[in-house]
């Protein structure tokens, strides 16, 4: 595999960025061309992706299409799905695409359906509440095991059973549990432990009090009211759950909702939905998988991703889903992508002289237009946003939505086009000073634009299209850990702190601070006194 900084197209990239990228004006480029926003807008399915807003040209695309060909990206794109070891470091496949494979379709078909059948059956009996008895549902989980179903339920809460509350518990924090468990009869409460390996602290813990209190409050069968999704289901029988639902090694944590962690959703919104949204995320995968790359909507984002971080210097991408029902998107993400390409040596092990992961950040529109938006527009960074918009709502308030569509539309173009100081001259600003004098104020309230953004676009949010959506990012962020030459699939970078919060446990309890550094001491310390 060809390092990408020592590619011919690295170099044709650097070039072009020095001649054109880093003055290349979009008010003048869309001026120049009329056919900019058709030439570089994207239709996927259930996505459709309007690039043009960005800091492109056809040079830059054509030269980030070469380095994606040196780098192999295509080859290494089957490698993943043909199921060979990929995920190098821990010598395993990455198949999260055969969990959404119709049956008989991809690797593995008969384990995956298997179990996709079982969860869906619990799921439509939990559903059937006035037989069941259930009212509530507690997933049990963290990372992995919890930001998906945490994301995807509240994003497809107009599909969501009437007579169940879903709750979801990470933290290993009393603050997060302790509030969930108030208020729920014990006899009417599932409870999801959901842990890839069964041996997260945080999880075992939470569940470990679940369950006393379970026991506490005249719970009586924690066979039917426990039960676990995870690849160890020894541990899961340890902790006297029988009814366990598999998954497998090749299924990274991150990569997760579409498998038996994916069970609160299906409780949510019903096994049809569930099997919706697989669909929606493997016609995604097809469209990876054998689009051209010129037209290929997760490689091209994935292309800019590291056009943004690695000419542009770009450390930071915002996401801004203006739809509610995506408020947890944003953290979905950040685990997805930094978790995956938040890496500093190569494949190799050799130390990298360029980034990774940007920090990827943000809040559903309009509300972060109210609260970090001023940076975006004035602050001396800039930081390319990713709006989300979504044509039809589930709900019938057609006020409500054109506003929030007017408001998200409205943000890419101010981004872009921004305001000169004469035209803040010329201007009268109600709530300005009246003593300071014209030009300094004009100064304070001059946008630079010229501030890039992408903007993708839903029909309409449902199973599917969320599926589509997901999917669309899981591929991106492959694409450009395949151009960077990293391991998108492991994070050994969690490791560290697990092992010292285990040593630092026992010490909070004695106060033994020998050997530690100062300040792990002292605070220790303050911690007891
Ligand atoms: O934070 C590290 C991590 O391993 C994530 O990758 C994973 O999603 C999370 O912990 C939870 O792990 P598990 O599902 O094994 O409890």
């Amino acid at each position: 595999m060809n390092r990408c900084d020592r590619t011919a197209a690295w170099a044709a990239l650097q070039g072009h960025y020095q001649a054109h990228g880093r003055g290349l004006d979009l008010r003048e480029a869309f001026a120049r061309d009329a056919g900019r926003f058709d030439a570089f807008s994207l239709q996927a399915p259930e996505v459709f992706a309007d690039l043009s807003k960005n800091l492109i040209d056809t040079a830059t695309q054509h030269f980030l299409l070469d380095l994606a060909r040196e780098c192999g990206l295509e080859a290494q794109r089957d490698a993943m799905f043909a199921g060979q070891p990929v995920n190098t470091t821990e010598g395993r496949a990455v198949l999260h695409t055969a969990l959404r494979a119709p049956r008989g379709a991809g690797p593995h078909s008969d384990d995956v359906h298997g179990v996709l059948d079982r969860m869906l059956a619990l799921a439509e009996a939990v559903r059937d509440t006035a037989a069941s008895g259930f009212t509530d549902v507690v997933n049990i989980g963290i990372g992995g095991s919890d930001l998906g179903p945490a994301m995807v339920v509240p994003a497809l809460d107009a599909y969501a059973h009437r007579g169940l509350r879903l709750h979801f518990v990470s933290n290993v924090d009393g603050h997060d549990l302790v509030p969930v468990l108030r208020g729920l009869d014990a006899a009417r409460t599932l409870f999801i432990v959901a842990s890839k390996t069964f041996t997260t602290q945080e999880t075992l813990a939470n569940a470990h009090v679940a369950r006393a209190w379970f026991l506490q409050n005249g719970g009586t069968d924690i066979a039917r009211h426990f039960v676990a999704a995870t690849t160890n289901v020894t541990a899961a029988a340890a902790f006297g759950i029988t009814q366990t639902f598999g998954f497998w090694d090749w299924v990274g944590g991150r990569y997760s909702l579409w498998s038996a962690i994916g069970l609160p959703i299906a409780i949510a919104v019903g096994a049809d939905n569930f099997r919706a949204l697989l669909a929606g995320a493997h016609a995604m995968d097809t469209h990876f998988a054998t689009a051209p790359l010129a037209q290929n909507l997760p490689a091209q984002l994935g292309l800019l991703d590291v056009w943004y971080r690695n000419f542009h210097g770009f450390t930071s991408r915002s996401v801004a889903p203006y739809h509610q029902g995506l408020k947890r998107l944003p953290a979905y993400l950040q685990q997805l992508e930094m978790e995956s390409n938040g890496k500093r040596v190569d494949a190799d092990g050799q130390a990298l002289p360029y980034g990774t992961s940007p920090v990827v950040w943000g809040e559903p529109g309009t509300n972060g237009q109210h609260a970090y938006f001023q940076m975006l527009h004035q602050g001396t960074d800039v930081i390319p946003v990713e709006f989300i918009l979504v044509k039809r709502p589930a709900h019938t308030e057609a006020g409500l939505h054109a506003k929030l569509l007017a408001n998200g539309l409205a943000q890419s173009q101010a981004l872009m086009l921004g305001k000169t100081a004469e035209a803040a001259l010329a201007e009268k600003a109600p709530t300005a000073s009246a003593t300071l004098d014209a030009a300094t104020l004009a100064a304070h309230r001059t946008f630079p634009g010229n501030r890039p953004s992408t903007t993708l676009m839903l029909d309409s949010l449902t199973p599917r299209s969320l599926g589509a959506l997901v999917a669309l990012y899981e591929h991106r962020v492959f694409t450009s850990a395949a151009i960077w030459g990293i391991n998108a699939f492991d994070q050994w970078g969690v490791e560290l702190g697990k092992a010292l919060a285990s040593q630092l446990l026992p010490r909070l309890d004695s106060g033994d601070v020998a050997g530690l550094d100062a300040s792990t001491a002292g605070l220790l310390q303050r911690l007891r006194d």
